[in-house]
């Protein structure tokens, strides 16, 4: 069957940015152009998509899924259909699963169930460490040969300067990212959110800036030491941004990403022990929000990652002290980041190559609106005007601060493989 998307407007950064057509076939882009193409027969599909945005499909480079070992809290298949929800065609899912993804069987599985699912691709990480204990790097060869794209010990940061070193090092050879979770344990140990006034008035230990940006200028100094690309995780703070921003002056291999959350709130959402506010690196003050603004604005920050964490209630309906770290993000991370388009801070086309381009680039995969290519698509509809609603959620996880907010704008298809796999319902 063949699929005509109809006058949207294309926006693929770099390649396209106009009123075009687009016909798929057999899961490829077979045309894109001005004018209507020439087809015979009926069995062809016609989505309307006049006042809509059409991008390549959206990547998310930071999610937990969790499976195998937890898949009371998501599996692959209730993840990959949030995904796909939320405007994505690919995620990257981290490594802390039970067992850890430290080995080809371990990616095998994952892979396979992102089949069976039939919803969005999988790219596995793999762990930097064996069982993500810091100690033993894991096989990156079999890893890579699996069809792993990057590794991190995310959620365990490398306490060892010297095994992050021989990481990059070993990286570097056989043509993998390391995506660092930076966080200096020591100084973040005893916390349990932002180091600050909130803190003290809650009476809750802080965690300081400096327990990310200490971290991030060690793994920008061994980045630049090897060589090796580096990508940093959830940037949620001021010094980081700084430290990344001159690291990027000097021509280190460094890119970064940051989540929805650190650009829309503040430790302010902590007020009342809202666990749902609860997760790692901590939401930060007024400044850090600016800072991560700036640094997206900039080009400082290339990606916008979700950090997808579901947990249960069994996690998180506890005391504040006590409950796990996360939010999920993938069915709302599309709508909160065109509030950054709204607000002036991004061009739409920024947004696509935060979204999409960006982490195409930096994990090596092709996704290019072109004749030819798989057709992974995303279809935009930016002013619809809605509520987040966790009820409806996909995912499993409703741990989300963003409940009840009102929201403009998201997905209303998206495509995998030349495949409607979402479609949003018209009202
Ligand atoms: O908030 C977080 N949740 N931060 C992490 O580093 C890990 C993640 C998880 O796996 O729940
Ligand atoms: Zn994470």
């Amino acid at each position: 069957m063949l699929i005509l998307i109809k006058s949207g407007r294309v926006i693929d950064p770099g390649n396209i940015d106009g009123i075009m057509n687009i016909l798929i076939k057999d899961g490829l882009i077979a045309e894109i152009t001005q004018a209507e193409p020439v087809f015979f027969g009926k069995d062809i599909r016609i989505i309307e998509a006049g006042g809509l945005i059409v991008t390549p499909g959206l990547i998310d480079m930071h999610v937990h899924l969790r499976e195998p070992g937890h898949e009371y809290k998501e599996t692959i298949e209730t993840g990959c259909r949030a995904a796909v929800h939320g405007g994505f065609t690919s995620v990257c899912a981290m490594p802390n699963t039970n067992p850890v993804n430290d080995s080809k069987e371990v990616t095998h599985f994952i892979l396979k169930q992102a089949e069976a699912a039939g919803y969005a691709r999988i790219y596995p990480v793999g762990a930097i460490s064996q069982g993500l204990e810091g100690k033993i790097l894991s096989e990156f060869f079999d890893l890579k040969e699996a069809g792993v794209k990057a590794v991190s010990d995310d959620g365990f940061p490398v306490r060892s300067s010297l095994l992050m070193r021989r990481a990059l090092e070993y990286a570097k050879g056989f043509g993998l990212l390391v995506i660092s979770h930076c966080e200096e344990m020591d100084l973040a140990k005893s916390g349990v959110m932002n180091e600050g006034e909130v803190a003290t008035r809650l009476g809750l230990g802080g965690i300081p800036n400096a327990a990310e940006s200490v971290a991030v200028m060690r793994d920008i100094a061994l980045s630049e030491l090897t060589g090796a690309p580096l990508h940093i995780a959830h940037v949620s703070t001021r010094e980081s941004v700084d430290a990344i921003r001159n690291a990027k002056k000097r021509g280190a291999p460094v890119t970064a990403e940051t989540a929805p959350h650190y650009f829309t709130l503040t430790h302010d959402a902590v007020h009342g022990y809202n666990t749902f506010a609860k997760m790692n690196p901590p939401l930060r003050s007024a400044e850090d929000r600016t800072a991560v603004r700036e640094g997206l604005a900039d080009g400082t920050i290339d990606v916008i990652a979700t950090d997808h964490a579901p947990h249960s209630s069994i996690e998180k309906d506890v005391e504040f002290e006590f409950a796990a770290n996360g939010i999920v993000g993938l069915e709302t991370s599309l709508p909160l980041s065109l509030k950054l388009v709204t607000d002036g801070f991004l061009s739409m086309d920024e947004l696509v190559k935060k979204m999409s381009k960006n982490p195409a680039r930096i994990i090596g995969i092709e996704n290019t609106l072109k004749p030819g290519a798989v057709a992974d698509l995303t279809i935009i509809d930016p002013d619809y005007h809605s509520k987040v609603n966790s009820a409806e959620f996909k995912s499993m996880g409703r741990n989300t601060p963003f409940d009840g907010m009102k929201i403009k704008g998201g997905a209303v298809f998206t495509l995998v493989r030349g495949k409607v796999v979402f479609e949003k319902e018209r009202p």
